[in-house]
């Protein structure tokens, strides 16, 4: 039985993909290569900078996931040859801080709280902007704690980024459930020793190395029949 739920933020709660719509109504025909290359650079944004200094105390090259946001934004654009205004800027990243959360994300909380499990986000995300969202989702009763990485200043896939969990809930790690609908952190969470839920919304593969989840389903309600 387990004793913490702790899901990823972006991508799994909250929908990212969501920005293609408001794109593709700035910059028509390109609404979804956009959102998804978008994605990819703030990512690989996060890593960039973690892998190279992965100090103990924080990486030096260390911004805080929302301006990293803001940087692989204007370098999509760029890259892309959009136009970002400055309008359409404070558009997309005003969107952004109040991503809608997916159909299921309220219930899934809810159900998990009543059982008297713990629950929490554990999240790139900086804190600012993950209160932000969560309290615009309606979440904030139904979350125990919203663990971000700003105080070790190294983003997930560091180890010490699932490690912040053990440091905030009285548990070990058999009896964390990490819940993420992005295969590289449902795999690195695995390779740190929690067990995992993939939640796998676009029927993708998994990948190509490490240690399959030990869960996957199609939403995230699909975690409800393990509790
Ligand atoms: C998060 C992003 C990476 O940590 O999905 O919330």
């Amino acid at each position: 039985m387990y004793k913490l739920i702790a899901f990823d933020a972006y991508g799994t709660l909250f929908d990212v993909y969501s920005m293609g719509k408001l794109a593709e109504e700035l910059f028509p025909g390109n609404g979804q290569p956009f959102a998804l290359m978008w994605r990819d650079r703030q990512i690989e944004y996060t890593r960039l900078v973690t892998m190279s200094d992965p100090n103990p105390g924080g990486s030096k090259h260390y911004l805080p996931f929302w301006e990293l946001t803001v940087r692989s934004l204007r370098y999509v654009c760029k890259r892309m040859k959009l136009n970002l205004t400055p309008e359409y800027e404070e558009r997309l990243m005003g969107q952004y801080a109040k991503l809608t959360g997916f159909e299921d994300s309220l219930s899934v909380l809810k159900t998990i709280k009543n059982k008297d499990i713990s629950t929490a986000i554990l999240s790139n995300g900086s804190t600012e902007m993950l209160a932000t969202v969560v309290e615009s989702n309606g979440l904030t009763a139904y979350l125990d704690k919203v663990v971000t990485v700003e105080e070790i200043r190294l983003f997930k896939t560091a180890p010490q980024s699932y490690e912040l969990l053990l440091k905030a809930f009285p548990v070990s790690r058999e009896e964390v459930l990490f819940v993420s609908s992005n295969a590289w952190d449902a795999l690195a969470a695995k390779w740190f020793g929690f067990d995992v839920f993939w939640v796998n919304r676009l029927g993708h593969p998994f990948e190509e190395i490490g240690e399959k989840p030990n869960y996957e389903g199609s939403s995230l309600s699909k975690v409800l029949e393990l509790i």
